[in-house]
């Protein structure tokens, strides 16, 4: 397996002006870190950090894998239903690892390996649009929810469950379904188990964004003949790199003292995600949501107020450097980029040489695409650091199941060291709790009271 590497060299002094200094691997960082490193270490023991096991839990993943070719054979249609980080990792797996689309192949061509939907939003008209593209009598429902209780995702089980059974009938409809949640509580457990539905645990110390390498990034990876080993040996590898005390040897620790320092040092806590793959946009929003979630936070470990975290953006090179770029080179100096290149993007689509004449085309002919959107990703990283924008660089070898275990382990390593050194739980979401019950409340739970709404003020309103 040949290793992901990462390249800070474009937030380091010289190279950037006013950059991080050498110090780096012998200052206060070295110290802020061995004190996180402790920190996390503590927690692993603890048996909080479930998703650093999750490489090596192969009976579950044997599991998975017996679902995965019983159903696969079965079904053309397989529709993910879940939310954040119960919907987010298995579109990321999806978008990288089956390549463009996927969903658009003939059955010949995806080598009879079922279309793969992730669906995620509440929104009617893509709940309609859903079953009017898959046939109910074709088509896997995998019910991702480790609460059992999320509205959008119970809300989306209710509705294709009355379709599937309006078209298959109600006995052979629990066979269209597999749910995906905690091993012993929650509302899609009591059904699963009153209905003899399939099931797969989310292990109870895996919290959703750390969710991606359990079965619920890795059913609907498996199911459309993703490796699951390599991937995890990819996590596995990862993991163990990221062990070690020693910053100058630990990835996530660099990243995250990096962004750290970024923020609270250098007034800088924009953290913008930008790989030069289409492949590998939805890792992006993986990335956003697992950053955002687990270091914005209004308490401290201690229950101290704080109000801390960086804003992470998903953006896409070269697309969004003609969008995005303008604002990163010039704009408020409140931002650190992290791009990604691919450093074989597999077969590539090399561009005629047309026009030797017209010059603004003639010097394109002989060169590839990947040569083209690699060598675009070099030119932005070194304008951004001309300008002293300092910016990174995540090297992939290629788009495979090995490479992407080891990036989800990073930056998921990376997210623990963050809190550990902001001081905050990087593990829970209390503030996303209050628009669930609040919304709870408004659509009638019981036992959950309705709140009062202000109502719009007409004085504010054009
Ligand atoms: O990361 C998280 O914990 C959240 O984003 C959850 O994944 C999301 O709210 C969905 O929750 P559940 O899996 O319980 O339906």
């Amino acid at each position: 397996m040949t290793n992901v590497r990462f390249d800070f060299g474009n937030i380091m002094a010289p190279a950037l002006e006013g950059g991080v200094g050498e110090d780096l691997f012998g200052g206060a960082m070295v110290d802020a870190f061995t004190a996180a490193h402790a920190a996390v270490e503590t927690r692993r023991s603890g048996g909080d950090l479930g998703f650093l096991d999750l490489p090596h839990a192969s009976e579950t993943v044997e599991q998975v894998k017996a679902l995965a070719d019983g159903f696969g054979q079965w079904f053309e249609d397989v529709v993910v239903l879940g939310i954040g980080g119960s919907g987010l990792g298995a579109k990321a797996l999806r978008d990288a690892l089956l390549g463009p689309y996927w969903n658009d192949r003939s059955d010949e061509e995806r080598d009879h390996f079922p279309r793969l939907h992730v669906v995620d939003n509440p929104d009617p008209a893509t709940m309609r649009g859903l079953m009017e593209r898959v046939s109910p009598a074709r088509t896997l429902f995998n019910v991702v929810s480790k609460s059992g209780a999320t509205a959008e995702t119970m809300a989306q089980y209710l509705f294709v469950r009355q379709q599937v059974e309006e078209a298959v009938g109600a006995e052979k409809a629990r066979g269209h379904f597999l749910f995906t949640t905690d091993p012993a509580n929650g509302a899609l457990r009591r059904i699963g188990d009153a209905e003899e539905i399939p099931m797969l645990p989310v292990p109870e110390n895996v919290g959703g964004r750390f969710s991606v390498l359990s079965p619920v990034g890795l059913l609907p990876a498996a199911i459309c003949g993703v490796d699951l080993d390599e991937l995890l040996a990819g996590a596995a590898a990862m993991e163990t790199r990221c062990r070690v005390a020693e910053l100058s040897q630990n990835p996530a620790g660099v990243l995250a003292s990096l962004l750290h320092h970024s923020d609270v040092t250098e007034g800088r806590p924009i953290h913008v995600l930008m790989p030069y793959s289409d492949r590998l946009r939805s890792v992006a929003f993986w990335f956003q949501q697992l950053w955002a979630e687990s270091l914005g936070k209004a308490r401290t470990v201690t229950g101290q107020p704080t109000a801390t975290g960086p804003t992470p953006v998903a953006a896409l090179g070269a697309t969004d450097q003609h969008s995005f770029l303008q604002l990163l080179m010039e704009g408020p100096d409140d931002k650190v980029v992290l791009f990604i290149e691919v450093e074989n993007h597999g077969p590539d689509a090399v561009i005629p040489g047309r026009h030797p004449e017209i010059k603004e085309l003639a010097y394109l002919g002989g060169h590839s695409f990947g040569e083209l959107i690699n060598t675009e990703r070099r030119a932005t990283a070194e304008a951004l650091r001309r300008t002293g924008r300092p910016n990174a660089t995540f090297y992939l070898p290629e788009v495979d199941p090995a490479a992407l275990g080891q990036l989800f382990m990073l930056m998921q390593i990376a997210t623990v060291y963050a809190g550990a050194l902001y001081g905050v739980d990087p593990m829970d979401q209390p503030g996303v709790e209050l628009s669930k019950k609040l919304t709870y409340g408004l659509m009638g739970r019981e036992g959950v009271e309705a709140p009062d709404l202000l109502e719009p003020d007409p004085r504010w309103m054009l």
